[in-house]
């Protein structure tokens, strides 16, 4: 979704800004800009399409002269994906320009407003009324302006203010959106995402909601939503610019596919410690612990398919029921939820809007919420109870791979935990558990070297116009997220099935030739998902199965077969995902699919 940067100090900000934006481009957007203070005011340049198009436009930057500016990469809501939609906005007078994430969910009547106050319109956006707001309110000083200005404004929003008047400032301002300052040396910064500002700071301030800075070169003020100063802590960012790079792979889903072992030792390394597994974060007693009745996971995409799978060791492990349910459609339900349900909360990014909503929903009513999170810093992160971080470091393909393996791991370690201090974890059982949860990292080279031949295999289920994903109660679980990755990045019909339920419906659309993709790695129910790869092939399906290495049942049955080690069944789903992110991935390429910015994705979802 949108990024902002923004840039002051003695050095040429566009070039800055232009680099800062290219770093932004993962989080998917489909216009881009920058303005930036010069000698004759504030020049602004954007354009539709991609930031490389901007850097031919203003030759990488060395057109827009000046030292302060911000730049922008916008994801359409409301109004096409045009150069005149494109942020920044300029007020009438040209004084102010500003760039905007979030919605403003009063725009219209402050359209309205403004109209009739004689401002004229260029855009369709809801952020221009902000720049004609800052023109109307201006009142010599900007701080109080922006102040004025900001008050109007109901939605989420972040936001970067460049003035005139005041030639090297830049205004901050966060409400429901997230916006991080890079504190420099003789210039300063910021951002909607780290991954803007560690190439040239580590030194990070986070903006909480309601709050605003002041940048200059010579410093960063905070305050709050009072125009009250404030005293904020500055963070250091642990991750340098390579964990944001390539380095060397032709996509970063694949890079981050292979990052796999080191993310999820670096989940758990911290929260085993002599043969236990103790989560700081989430030290409750057993008393505590029993008065949760219930555990409600709520998550989108991805993260819900984690805690699908995450589901079966839970209630395996704890005892206690729980309901994974999207957070689009828990926010709305008028959910059965209170102070004895557990919420846990699941989000790579920690600042989807769907999720933050929910989780406020079943706060309100009661429930506590465990984050498992990525992101440091982020809303889901530091608004919930406690919160558990997937450490998986920056993830910059929209498809998510290492932040879903990532929160598995740690979901795991969360069911040992807790079935471990409710007295409910078998005693012979939880060494065996252990011993899988170590070898982890190792289980995942594993799986990925087993399968380094799926760039030839994808080249016969390439051409498919739909793929089905089918299997029984964890495999199902991993199912849902195979399908999940193929539909993202090679844009073919994909879907998931619980192998049972394919007689019910969706075995009517198996003719000759169609994939099936079986996941064949819960032991107990491996002879039934057996008899449903019987049956679509009897229908003409071509099967690729996946299934423990050595397994000859599964090779006996299916045309194509993809291995994993042999896991623990309530831990198959963090191996078995790691053939089909290979399997989506091949195909993708095979396809010439845009892998790591697939169309119409984005990897952070902050609206509705
Ligand atoms: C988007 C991304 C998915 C992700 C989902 C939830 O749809 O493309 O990869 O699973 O949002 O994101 P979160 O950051 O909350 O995990």
């Amino acid at each position: 979704m949108c990024g902002i940067v923004g840039f002051t100090g003695t050095r040429s900000a566009a070039p800055l800004l232009l680099e800062g934006l290219k770093r932004l481009e993962y989080r998917g957007y489909d216009s881009a800009g920058i303005a930036v203070m010069g000698n004759e005011g504030i020049r602004v340049e954007k354009v539709s399409g991609k930031v490389q198009k901007l850097c031919e436009k203003t030759g990488d930057g060395a057109a827009v002269p000046g030292s302060t500016g911000i730049g922008h990469t916008r994801w359409a809501t409301h109004g096409a994906p045009t150069d005149t939609n494109a942020h920044p906005h300029l007020s009438n007078d040209g004084r102010y320009a500003v760039v905007h994430n979030g919605i403003i969910e009063n725009y219209a009547a402050l359209r309205e407003e403004l109209t009739a106050k004689g401002y004229t319109f260029l855009s369709e956006t809801d952020t221009e009324v902000i720049v004609h707001l800052l023109e109307m309110y201006d009142s010599g000083d900007l701080k109080s302006t922006v102040l004025r200005a900001v008050a109007r404004l109901e939605g989420s929003y972040a936001l970067g203010v460049l003035c005139a008047d005041q030639p090297d400032t830049l205004i901050a301002v966060r409400e429901a959106s997230p916006l991080i300052l890079g504190v420099g040396v003789g210039e300063n910064y910021f951002a909607s995402d780290v991954t803007a500002l560690v190439s040239y700071t580590k030194n990070a301030i986070y903006l909480d909601d309601g709050e605003f800075a002041v940048l200059t070169p010579a410093g960063i003020t905070v305050y709050d939503c009072t125009g009250r100063q404030i005293e904020k802590p500055v963070t250091r960012v642990t991750w340098d610019v390579e964990a944001a790079e390539k380095g060397g792979y032709a996509h970063f889903m694949l890079k981050e596919i292979m990052e796999q072992p080191a993310a999820v030792r670096a989940a758990i390394a911290p929260r085993l410690r002599d043969g236990e597994v103790v989560l700081d974060e989430f030290d409750l007693d057993a008393e505590t612990l029993r008065q949760f009745n219930k555990i409600v996971i709520t998550a989108c995409g991805s993260a819900y398919y984690a805690g699908c799978a995450a589901k079966y060791a839970l209630e395996a492990l704890t005892r206690i029921p729980v309901e994974p349910v999207l957070a689009s459609e828990l926010r709305y339900s008028d959910p059965l939820i209170d102070a004895h349900t557990l919420l846990i909360v699941i989000s790579q990014s920690g600042e989807t809007a769907d999720t933050i909503a929910a989780m406020r929903e079943c706060r309100a009513r009661g429930a506590k919420a465990l984050a498992i999170v990525n992101v440091v810093g982020s809303t889901i992160a530091k608004s919930a109870d406690w919160t558990l971080y997937t450490w998986a470091g920056p993830e910059i393909a929209v498809a998510t791979t290492k932040g879903y393996t990532t929160q598995l791991a740690v979901l795991f370690l969360l069911a040992m935990s807790v079935g471990r201090k409710l007295g409910r974890l078998d005693d012979a059982l939880y060494p065996a558990l252990l011993y899988d949860i170590l070898r982890l990292p190792k289980l995942i080279q594993n799986a990925i070297d087993l399968n380094h031949g799926l760039g030839a295999l994808a080249k016969k289920y390439h051409r498919a116009s739909s793929l089905f994903f089918i299997g029984r109660n964890t495999d199902w679980a991993s199912a849902l997220e195979g399908a999940l990755k193929m539909k993202e990045i090679s844009y073919i019909h994909a879907e998931s099935y619980a192998a049972g339920e394919l007689k019910h419906g969706t075995i009517a659309l198996i003719e000759e030739g169609t994939p099936v993709i079986a996941v064949c790695c819960n032991a107990a129910l491996e002879d039934k998902t057996i008899s449903n790869i019987v049956e679509v092939k009897a229908r003409g399906a071509r099967v690729l199965a996946v299934a423990f290495r050595g397994d000859r049942k599964i090779v006996a049955q299916a045309n194509d077969c993809v291995f994993i080690p042999p896991i623990h069944t309530l831990f198959t789903p963090i191996l078995a995902v790691i053939p089909m992110q290979l399997l989506a991935y091949y195909v993708a390429k095979e396809n010439g699919c845009d892998i790591d910015k697939p169309k119409n994705l984005a990897k952070s979802v902050t609206v509705e």
